[in-house]
């Protein structure tokens, strides 16, 4: 872990970047995976939710101190309200299924994004979903009603109320803060986007763009693009 140069302040030397120690991912492709197979939007979503089991599963606990995963934009708001229903009933059917393997396997879970406005019932499942695994090492980081603008704007206003604005200080206020920097961002299903996504965050994380559709994304492909990143030279502007 030491000598994984993932901070702003480290990796001024060329060297491979070692382990990451925090991936996020773009969950993108459900919908198409299901237009692909003449199957309904709602049916590539359910198969999406199974490749997050998959995955939280099939990471053994070294390989990262945290993983991120784009649940649900705030954009995302602009869908159909059968797929918005849809999405969100998912949510509240896997946090419950979930939840006692969450535990049981020392997951940490964290929200980020503005996930307190979400349906009142959901808001209570997430509070109990945090307690129960406030104890927990490995964390996973769901982005729910996330928009990266967004979050910087909520922590830039924090820091003015406390008086200072700097890049420490707002940074110090996104949802983020308690995680540890982003390494490598990974978005699934062609596109090459951001999606407003980690913004901030993603100043000089690595990124990886694959062509595979989110439900078929499976351990080894996270396992390739972890070791893709191993052999990537940081070099955060110095030389
Ligand atoms: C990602 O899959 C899931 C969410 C955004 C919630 P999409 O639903 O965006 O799938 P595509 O991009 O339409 O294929
Ligand atoms: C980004 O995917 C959001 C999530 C994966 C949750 P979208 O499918 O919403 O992004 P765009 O609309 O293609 O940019
Ligand atoms: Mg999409």
């Amino acid at each position: 872990m030491g000598d994984s140069p993932s901070s702003l302040e480290t990796g001024t030397l060329k060297r491979a970047s070692g382990r990451a120690r925090h991936a996020a991912i773009i969950m993108d492709g459900n919908g198409r995976w299901a237009k692909k197979r003449a199957l309904p939007r709602a049916i590539g979503h359910q198969r999406g939710v199974e490749a997050v089991r998959r995955l939280v599963r099939g990471i053994a606990p070294m390989e990262l101190d945290c993983l991120t995963l784009y649940a649900f934009s705030s954009e995302n708001w602009k869908r159909s309200e059968t797929e918005v229903d849809d999405l969100m009933n998912l949510m509240r059917k896997f946090i419950k299924s979930d939840l006692p393997e969450f535990v049981a396997n020392d997951v940490q879970l964290k929200i980020i994004g503005d996930w307190r406005s979400l349906a009142p019932d959901i808001v209570v499942m997430l509070e109990d979903a945090l307690a129960q695994t406030a104890n927990g090492s490995r964390k996973l980081a769901v982005a729910l009603n996330y928009g990266g603008q967004n979050e910087i704007t909520r922590a830039a206003v924090k820091a003015a109320e406390q008086g200072v604005i700097t890049t420490e200080s707002i940074a110090a206020n996104l949802d983020t803060a308690d995680l540890p920097p982003l390494d490598l961002l990974i978005r699934t299903s062609g596109e090459i986007r951001l999606s407003n996504f980690l913004l901030w965050q993603a100043a000089y994380a690595e990124m990886l763009f694959v062509d595979t559709l989110w439900p078929d994304f499976k351990p080894e492909h996270l396992e390739r693009a972890l070791d893709d990143f191993a052999q990537r030279e940081r070099r955060y502007g110095g030389r």
